[in-house]
């Protein structure tokens, strides 16, 4: 590795000067944006990236769970190239939004029909638009703390605290000061694995919800998965009503061959999907029952919900989509879960072996760093758990991991990609160990447990 972070006299520094001069904070998302400055990425291989100072770091972020087969794999390229060759897109269908849209029907039971979009929050969108045209109600359920990306009623509640959060039950609160209060008021929110608090809100407001969007394991309630009790009362709830059950799979859909709902047995309405299904292009898609589904119907005129946009289905993703999901068949999905536990055991014991309070969550390849032995569960105990010291010590963890070729995600999630072997494994255990050890003697009365 050749730069140290930070060093003001790194090219990364100097290009965030530049960026500072067109961008708003020098920065175009806010995911990638940390103080003093966000490394710059040059090029990738496999699972590492090279920054444009010449370091190279493993990259267990992987554009937030996107890059499944590292970045730039071979067969990807391959099919991108050829694509784009014979045209990057069209106002007329391809073959390849047919494959691709097989592949999901196949895998995944719910799934019978798809429609594709450009991100995952454009395929929340018209999920929750789709619940509306099929119910003929305005509101929609969601559970606080959770990110389904940035659609206005998708990201209400989604980072409140203690002086807004609401006494009892969560009360809906905007996540940017343009959030509109009549947006607000057709956003009921349940906390996160609370089978009878949940169920008492759904019901005081069922006559009135379109839809129910859940993420079964989401990483802001802890990263752990939604309780048996849990899943069955939503869909229970659900169906008596006849609310939409929307599971949200952007991240989740990696944890098996047809999804989380195929390793926990839930069966949705519809589904979104986004992130691996498009080996690392622009991707998203709302699936699910054809029941549901055919409200984006036009064959017969105008559907209930139109849904559109310029690159929907564009066969550049589709190309790289179908390739990325081939390659993720059942003994890559088997290899990754094995991995992942394996990555969790062993930060787990680097926190003991270190002597600092702390542990890992997750499923299958992905897995969360907390810096701090707090109950996790929901969003209000997470809150509380990843606040003040825990927070600047995972901040800390992040830093020093840079300086030791590692890219990780501050108290978020991380996860594995095929390239990955158990050598990868073992220095991402060995570097946490040595940070931690630094933590510890940096900082002895906070961090020793
Ligand atoms: C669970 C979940 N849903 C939706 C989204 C939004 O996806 P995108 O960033 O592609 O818009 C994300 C993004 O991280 C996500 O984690």
């Amino acid at each position: 590795m050749s730069a140290a972070y930070p060093d003001f006299s790194s090219k990364s520094a100097a290009l965030y000067e530049r960026a500072r001069r067109v961008m708003p904070g020098g920065s175009t998302r806010v995911q990638t944006f940390f103080n003093p400055y966000p490394v710059f990425a040059a090029h990738a291989e496999g699972c590492r990236v090279i920054d444009v100072d010449g370091a190279a770091r493993i990259d267990f972020v992987n554009n937030y769970t996107v890059q499944i087969h590292g970045h730039s794999h071979p067969k990807i390229v391959e099919a991108v190239k050829k694509q784009a060759e014979q045209a990057m897109c069209f106002t007329l269908p391809t073959e390849t939004e047919i494959e691709l849209a097989e592949i999901f029907c196949e895998r995944t039971a719910s799934i019978e029909r798809v429609r594709f979009a450009n991100s995952g929050t454009e395929a929340v969108m018209n999920a929750i638009k789709a619940a509306r045209a099929h119910t003929g109600r305005p509101k929609i359920a969601k559970c606080e703390g959770v990110y389904h990306g940035s659609y206005d009623y998708a990201e209400a509640s989604l980072d409140p605290d203690p002086q807004n959060w609401g006494a009892r039950d969560p009360a809906a609160v905007g996540y940017a000061r343009s959030a509109p209060a009549g947006m607000l008021a057709d956003v009921v929110v349940i906390p996160f694995n609370d089978v009878d608090a949940s169920r008492r809100i759904l019901e005081a407001n069922a006559d009135r919800l379109a839809g129910l969007l859940v993420d079964l394991v989401p990483t802001r309630c802890g990263g752990g998965p939604a309780s048996p009790e849990y899943r069955a009362m939503l869909r229970e709830v659900t169906r008596r009503h006849g609310i939409v059950l929307i599971c949200d799979e952007v991240v989740t859909y990696r944890l098996d061959y047809g999804g989380a709902q195929a390793l926990y047995g839930f069966d949705p309405d519809l589904t979104t999907l986004g992130k691996i299904i498009g080996g690392g292009m622009p991707i998203g898609a709302i699936a699910g029952k054809a029941e549901f589904m055919a409200v984006f119907d036009a064959s017969q005129g105008k559907p209930l919900c139109p849904h559109s946009g310029t690159f929907t289905a564009n066969p550049v993703s589709m190309a790289a989509g179908i390739v990325a999901m081939r390659m993720f068949d059942r003994e890559a999905i088997e290899r990754q879960n094995t991995l992942g536990a394996k990555t969790r055991a062993q930060l787990d014991e680097a926190f003991k072996v270190a002597g600092v309070t702390g542990h890992v969550t997750g499923e299958g390849s992905l897995f969360l760093p907390h810096l701090s032995d707090e109950p996790l569960g929901d969003y209000r105990k997470t809150y509380r758990a990843h606040s003040d010291a825990a927070g600047e010590r995972a901040e800390a963890l992040f830093r020093l991991l840079l300086n030791e070729g590692i890219y990780s995600s501050v108290l978020g999630l991380n996860c594995l990609s095929t390239p990955m072997g158990e050598a990868e494994i073992d220095r991402l255990s060995e570097a946490v160990l040595k940070c931690l050890r630094i933590i510890k003697d940096e900082a002895p009365a906070r961090a020793v447990s």
